[in-house]
């Protein structure tokens, strides 16, 4: 495990936009896994500017999303599908085939989580996993439970992502119960991992996961244990370590 620690959420969205934007120079047709939430924003935004500069291309690269709410049209402003396009996917050259994420709408779980996990292993797998992290220690939103979830898996928003996630929408009531998630062993599969933390509030957490024993009560734990894991987190995120 590698700690990339900034001074800032800027620094820290432009280490990690730096870091994905060397994959992409690397291997023009890599598998980037993404990301949602506040965090990987500033991220993004690195990365449209350097695609509008010319610095880079995105025109071979697929795209595999973590996660997205269970029931919820891809029109709806929250849904990950329009986040994505809107931070990112509308303003680089990533070819809209080979943009993927998890069906909402459809509400056959068993068929969609079969569906996508065969799609990312038609992939050949993820080159580069972005993660965020939840304040209870989620990664995409395998929440915390008695074991580590294997693959993509239909999951019960716990009430601590609920009360985090309402931020984005009207009331606490329309924010989704459930969502489709990339599983933790898939997310330990990708080949780099990734994961953006800013903000004081996230300190604690930070402590729990990667100083702390390895245990699905805190799903982010197990990357202690990837081969190829980088934490670009600020100094109020490191705070507590
Ligand atoms: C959501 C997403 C996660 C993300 C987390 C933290 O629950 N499913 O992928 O890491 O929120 O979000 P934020 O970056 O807004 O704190």
């Amino acid at each position: 495990m590698r700690i990339i620690r900034t001074k800032n959420y800027d620094e820290m969205s432009r280490k990690a936009a730096a870091i994905i934007a060397a994959q992409v120079i690397h291997k023009p047709n890599c598998v980037l896994g993404l990301a949602t939430g506040g965090t990987p924003v500033g991220t993004y935004k690195n990365l449209v500017e350097w695609y509008k500069s010319g610095d880079l291309d995105f025109s071979e690269v697929s795209t595999v999303n973590l996660d997205e709410y269970r029931g919820l049209p891809r029109e709806h402003r929250e849904s990950y599908w329009s986040f994505m396009h809107r931070n990112l996917f509308d303003h680089v050259n990533i070819p809209q085939d080979r943009i993927n994420l998890p069906d909402g709408t459809n509400m056959d779980a068993d068929a969609e989580c079969k569906r996508y996990d065969a799609v990312i292993a038609s992939m050949g797998g993820v080159d580069l996993q972005l993660l965020g992290i939840g304040h209870d220690g989620h990664i995409g939103f395998n929440e915390p439970s008695d074991a580590f979830d294997m693959g993509t898996h239909c999951v019960d928003l716990t009430e601590e992502t609920i009360e985090a996630n309402k931020r984005f929408f009207a009331s606490r009531d329309e924010v989704p119960r459930q969502a489709y998630t990339m599983g933790t062993h898939t997310i330990m599969s990708a080949r780099k991992v990734l994961m953006i933390v800013s903000g004081r509030d996230k300190a604690e957490i930070i402590k729990k996961a990667f100083f702390g024993p390895v245990t699905p009560h805190v799903p982010a734990s197990i990357l202690q244990m990837h081969p190829n894991f980088v934490l670009v987190a600020d100094e109020d995120a490191l705070s507590l370590v």
